[in-house]
């Protein structure tokens, strides 16, 4: 069943009914000030940090489980409604939700009323503009009220939500016609405030929420739009919020349109009173100004669709299979742009305030957005190396605003290191800057210490040479990818940490995953290496890929697949030896993709025990059998019910690794398959069991072990999104970046058919045209460039071109 449909030439899916199985959102802004926003108007914003400048507030944990948005109450004689719906939830006669690229539109209609909303956030400015369009579609004049509403958080999310004997106290404000100011703690501490206003005159507002609402209510029934009249209240302390009131009088068929701008504002430390105890203003009037009126609202819009328009056109694919078409050009490089910006900070399932920035995820996620914006992705390396130790281990978070290491969670997750090998090596394909090498990198935040970043890599690499254990297999530390195989903490209370506690760090427990890791980007390393004339070290560390390569031959291998790890008392894990996890996902995928037994002839078998024993027809599990034990030397991965998360869900991060493990085999069949399976838009027709937003991966799908089986959860901020957008464009369909220029070898089903991709690449635009007339599934025969044919697969760079056509034949 599905909810909605794709737009494609709108890009934008189009929700019909707000009662969709969870909340589906969507996110605005992409460089500074983000919100979140569901189907039904709930969700929030912050600037720069999720945790640490929260805007407005929003209640995890909620009843329903979406409320406390930005909402608008229209109130019509005695009816009162909501464009989105919620909170009243008064029944729209008509309702539709488009969620596009950085913005969201919403249309209501109650008894003859239409409203339209359009919320965005501008290009390189720190607001959200909402315009609303009131129509009277009936033939007698209508009077209408007309109430906005949001929440303000106190500034540091964490602290809102727990520390209520002060905060309850703090809350400041400041009114001045239409505009709302919010300026809790500017007096000590902070620099910042916020302003809601609206481009009219205003007929009354409220800033405090028990006179808004009335103190036995909540935000589906505010006294004030039953009243239908503001009260003019001035919050102090409590929870200070902001509403306007609007009269308006509509003529029959007349429409009348109000611009809402919801800003942040920095102001100078030392310039930041207009007088005494009154904050100066002057930057958020000159915001104010920039959206006045509907042309500037339309401005800012077309600048923003135009901006998405140009980005996304760095790869393009025309094939004759709209839903790859579709995920591949619009959705899935969104969501990459997405988790660029968010790592696993905030979403509806990330409560913005623990994890920051990851340092694997956020070097992961550049895999999938280097292609486009190369040069946040240059700084983005700089600031995840510079929270680097010098013994090349790393704080495994990071917090966005500060850029400094999260101390809690500390360091110790062993493959951490590897991953800013695999975040540059990216960069340096898709850009050929090498020069960023050489980029002066302090090692945790100090400049003191700071070395070149290719030292930085150096001791990335060296980590896992001098951590290994007694198979000669790198040591796990607290737990490797899968951050709940925690083989040396040992916890047995509730409330400790699964990943932090006890030794954490022990001498024995071993990672295969970790190998295979070090197998890839130890290659991808050695040609950094070379690529900077450091021919010995190139040489040294391709001798240590060799080592590795044969420790996991000689004891990570199973008989039928690769085992996972050892424990802390050297026993397998993910062994057919074990009475549950006999095998993993990882290092299938990774050790096949870093083409570890391929000559052997090991990686096929390890792909068809994936088949036998992983495969559902919702995706690839993590693991089988599910532990339905907790085994305290494994940790929390046993902790879940079978079927869920690490234990035996159908964790959609890793089952792209599977993907381009088949696609180094040659099976496009099987590769696409697999694609097929956990892609959003192959699966919007079963969204009544899918439940998560058809238009973007989740995290997880429920195993077949879990009641729900095929249920997703946590969409959005997952390294699925880079990690099968780094799949489909450059493995099965084939364009795959080198340090030399592009090269060109898909790996597709046989039934695929030909296919045209345009890809922007170090300034140059390539045009290139598959042809498959043999319908092989993998192998290009000639490989033409403007005419000329060339050798071998790869496109050899030119930059004195600006268009370069090409045509590839596989056969
Ligand atoms: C958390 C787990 C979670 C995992 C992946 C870990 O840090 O402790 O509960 O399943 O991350 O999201
Ligand atoms: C989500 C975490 O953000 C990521 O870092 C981890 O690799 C996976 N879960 C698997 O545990």
């Amino acid at each position: 069943m599905k909810y909605g449909h794709f737009d494609d030439d709108a890009r934008e899916y189009v929700i019909t009914t707000p009662k969709t199985p969870l909340p589906w959102i969507n996110y605005l802004g992409n460089q500074e000030f983000f919100s979140l926003i569901s189907n039904t108007c709930g969700g929030y914003s912050f600037c720069k940090d999720a945790k640490l400048l929260r805007i407005t507030r929003y209640r995890y944990n909620n009843i329903p489980y979406d409320n406390n948005g930005k909402y608008f109450y229209i109130k019509d004689g005695d009816t009162i409604w909501n464009p989105g719906w919620q909170p009243t939830k008064t029944t729209l006669d008509e309702y539709e939700c488009r969620h596009g690229l950085g913005y969201s539109k919403f249309k209501g209609v109650k008894n003859g009323v239409e409203a339209n909303v359009l919320t965005f956030v501008p290009m390189n400015d720190r607001c959200e503009v909402s315009r609303i369009r009131i129509k009277n579609t009936t033939s007698t004049a209508k009077e209408l009220k007309l109430f906005s509403y949001v929440e303000w958080c106190l500034w540091n999310a964490d602290d809102d939500e727990r520390n209520f004997q002060r905060n309850l106290s703090t809350g400041e404000v400041e009114v001045i016609d239409s505009a709302i100011f919010h300026k809790t703690e500017y007096r000590e501490r902070r620099n910042h405030f916020a302003v809601y206003s609206v481009n009219t005159k205003v007929d009354g507002f409220d800033t405090s929420r028990e006179s808004f609402l009335g103190p036995y209510n909540g935000n589906d029934t505010p006294d004030v739009v039953t009243n239908g009249a503001c009260t003019n209240s001035v919050a102090s302390g409590w929870s200070p919020v902001a509403v306007h009131q609007i009269n308006v009088t509509l003529a029959p068929g007349e429409e009348k349109s109000f611009v809402f701008v919801l800003g942040y504002i920095e102001n100078d430390e030392n310039d930041k009173w207009e007088s005494h105890g009154v904050i100066k203003k002057d930057l958020a009037w000159e915001m104010l100004d920039r959206y006045k009126t509907d042309e500037q609202v339309d401005k800012a819009f077309d600048i923003l669709v135009d901006y998405w328009k140009s980005l996304l056109s760095k790869y393009h694919v025309k094939s004759s299979n709209d839903k790859v078409d579709r995920m591949v050009n619009i959705w899935n490089q969104y969501q990459c742009m997405v988790t660029f910006n968010m790592s696993r900070s905030a979403s509806y399932y990330e409560s913005g305030i623990g994890r920051g920035m990851g340092f694997r995820d956020s070097c992961q996620d550049l895999l999938g957005f280097v292609h486009l914006i190369p040069d946040r992705a240059r700084a983005r390396i700089i600031d995840i190396a510079s929270t680097q130790f010098q013994d090349g281990s790393a704080y495994h978070q990071y917090q966005p605003l500060t850029k400094k290491g999260n101390a809690d969670i500390g360091s110790g997750f062993n493959d951490d290191p590897l991953w800013l090998i695999a975040g540059t090596s990216a960069y340096i394909r898709e850009t050929g800057d090498d020069s960023i090498l050489d980029e002066m990198v302090p090692f945790d935040n100090d400049e003191s210490v700071a070395t070149p970043l290719m030292n930085h890599l150096k001791r990335s690499f060296d980590y896992i040479v001098n951590h290994k254990g007694p198979h000669n297999l790198p040591l796990i530390g607290r737990a490797d990818w899968n951050d709940c195989l925690n083989l040396n903490c040992f916890s047995a209370h509730p409330g400790e940490s699964f990943q932090t506690f006890g030794p954490s760090e022990g001498p024995v427990a071993e990672s295969v995953f970790i190998a295979g890791m070090f197998v890839k980007y130890g290659e991808e390393y050695a040609q950094l290496c070379e690529l900077k004339g450091d021919k010995a070290d190139a040489e040294y560390a391709r001798c240590e890929v060799q080592k590795m390569y044969d420790a996991v031959l000689k004891d990570g291998w199973d008989g039928e697949w690769f085992i996972r790890a050892y424990d802390a008392y050297s026993h397998k894990v993910g062994s057919k030896e074990c009475e549950e996890g006999q095998i993993f996902i990882e290092p299938q995928g990774f050790c096949v993709l870093a083409g570890i037994g391929v000559k052997e002839g090991l990686a096929k078998k390890a792909m068809d025990s994936v088949k036998e024993k992983l495969d559902t027809k919702y995706g690839i599990m993590i693991l089988q059998p599910a532990y339905t034990k907790y085994h305290l030397e494994l940790g929390e991965v046993s902790s879940y019910p079978p079927g869920y998360k690490e234990n035996a869900g159908i964790f959609c991060h890793n089952n792209p690794w599977v993907s381009i493990a088949e696609t180094v085999l040659g099976d496009g069949d099987r590769a696409f398959e697999i694609y097929k399976k956990t892609c959003p838009a192959y699966i919007e027709d079963i969204s009544e069991i899918h439940c998560t937003e058809p238009y973007v991966y989740s995290q997880m799908v429920a195993g077949k072990d879990a009641k729900f089986f095929g249920q997703g959860k946590n969409s959005w901020l997952t390294g699925t999104a880079a990690w099968t957008f780094t799949n489909i464009s450059q493995y099965i369909l084939g364009i795959y970046p080198t340090l030399e220029g592009l090269s060109v070898n898909p790996c597709i089903p046989a039934e695929f058919g030909d296919f045209n991709i345009t890809r922007v690449y170090r300034g140059v635009t390539y045009n290139i045209e598959i042809k498959n007339p043999n319908k092989v599934q993998k192998g290009v025969a000639s490989l033409t460039v403007d005419g000329v044919e060339v050798a071998g697969n790869v496109i050899p760079f030119d930059d004195s071109k600006k268009t370069v056509n090409v045509i590839a034949t596989m056969n």
